[in-house]
């Protein structure tokens, strides 16, 4: 059974009530009872403005990732023609619009939150300099380069095109970091850390002991009757240095130069850096999706959610589309708040959460059929990710006249309690 809406166990979820058309904006259905994670349909400056109100989430959200229209000119379609949303305003229109919603956003986010814009090279640099106003250029982290899909054949005079931005900006200095890394491979291992120490039998790098640089202090001065090499400084004081080397850390070649062992042991794996090219989009593989247009890789949210955020804390989409960031943040027990304004997007983030995803262009029992190992095809033809886990702790908000056409979905869910 679904949780009953009268309003009553709600209070902290809706504060005061919004008019889209006249027709307030209202809790529909519940999964859960006291379910803290939230679905808005509805345009989301009214939502944002809403929040904004609600003391239990103004200053409270730790990180937004936002993945807005991005001033194509397009209007969009699912894999099965259905429309999703369009992309129309330009120009000035464009930043108008964005410059409201990041305003709020930035309101929303708690005071070591950060924020995450996803955009292409239309209008990057137009927000960056909005961004730059709104959180303040110190705040600006860096800009993420992804590369979006495999290198195509391009037939317009230019180079292909194969990348997208995210912008990422912290709220103040103190915004939460989580370094990430990659895995090692063997090859990168070999590669990276080709020695093994003689006595201990550890993967060793071997690095110099020095840096560029004088200095007048101790790391200025004469270990073992040499100075450092012109120009450079040690990297450690004397003292250091030989309590180094009594514990085997520094390798000595054969005309008598000292360089410091780093241990492959003590690598947490290798450092992810600003261009990430191993997160290509799901349409654009062949692999799983929701056919919703501009769906992104999941390992992209994955990847800034553990960065920025803890577990039990809010992560905030507001343009959602097909619930990337919704099912990623429920998956790594973050809670979250998910507005889109597509009737197109709801559904196909409502279905979503009771099946996954489907394979690829695979929408006959046939096709599912052979792909049994991750996909369950049931007596309707809808393939079910076995790999999935179903989402239905949240609460959808929409105007109450909306619940028709997401009832047989909603129902669905009420089948998993
Ligand atoms: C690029 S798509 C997001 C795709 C999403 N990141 C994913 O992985 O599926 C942009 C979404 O923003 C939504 N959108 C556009 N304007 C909006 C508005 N004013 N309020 C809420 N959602 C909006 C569109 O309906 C669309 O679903």
């Amino acid at each position: 059974m679904a949780v009953s809406l009268n309003g009553t166990h709600h209070h902290a979820l809706v504060h005061g009530y919004s008019h889209h058309h006249g027709e307030p904006i209202a809790p529909l259905w519940s999964g859960t009872m006291n379910s803290e994670n939230r679905l808005y349909y509805a345009d989301n400056l009214e939502i944002l403005r809403l929040l904004c109100e609600d003391v239990s989430i103004a200053g409270n959200v730790r990180l937004v990732y936002i993945d807005p229209p991005y001033s194509t000119g397009g209007f969009f379609q699912t894999r099965d023609f259905q429309s999703a949303y369009s992309d129309h305003l330009r120009g000035d229109e464009y930043l108008d619009f964005m410059k409201h919603r990041l305003a709020l956003l930035y309101d929303l986010l708690a005071s070591d939150g950060s924020c995450f814009i996803h955009l292409d090279s239309t209008m990057v640099f137009h927000v960056k300099v909005l961004m730059d106003t709104i959180f303040g250029a110190s705040n600006f982290k860096g800009m993420i380069t992804r590369q979006k899909c495999k290198p195509k054949n391009y037939t317009r005079t230019t180079f292909g095109n194969i990348s997208d931005y995210i912008l990422f900006y912290g709220k103040s200095p103190t915004s939460i970091w989580h370094r990430s890394y990659y895995e090692w491979t063997d090859e990168k291992m070999y590669k990276e850390y080709p020695y093994i120490d003689e006595k201990t039998g550890k993967r060793h790098k071997r690095v110099p002991v020095h840096a560029p640089g004088t200095r007048n202090g101790k790391t200025g001065e004469e270990w073992r009757g040499m100075m450092p090499p012109q120009g450079k400084h040690w990297q450690y004081t004397p003292d250091k240095l030989e309590e180094m080397d009594k514990r085997g850390e520094i390798y000595w070649s054969s005309n008598g130069n000292p360089r410091r062992k780093v241990f492959f042991e003590d690598s947490k794996g290798i450092p992810v850096q600003d261009i990430w090219s191993d997160c290509i989009d799901i349409e654009n593989q062949n692999t799983i999706s929701t056919g919703y247009p501009t769906e992104k890789n999941p390992l992209i949210l994955q990847r800034i959610i553990e960065a920025c955020s803890n577990k039990g804390d809010i992560v905030l989409d507001c343009f959602a589309g097909s619930g990337t960031t919704l099912e990623v943040a429920s998956n790594l027990e973050r809670r979250w708040i998910g507005v889109d304004v597509s009737e197109t997007a709801i559904t196909t983030i409502l279905k979503r959460f009771g099946h996954g995803t489907k394979p690829l262009g695979d929408f006959t029992a046939k096709k599912v059929e052979e792909n049994t190992s991750l996909f369950e095809a049931t007596d309707n033809h809808i393939a079910i990710n076995k790999q999935h886990r179903i989402v239905r702790d949240f609460t959808l908000f929409s105007q109450p006249s909306y619940l028709p056409v997401f009832q047989t979905l909603l129902h669905q869910l009420d089948q998993h309690e």
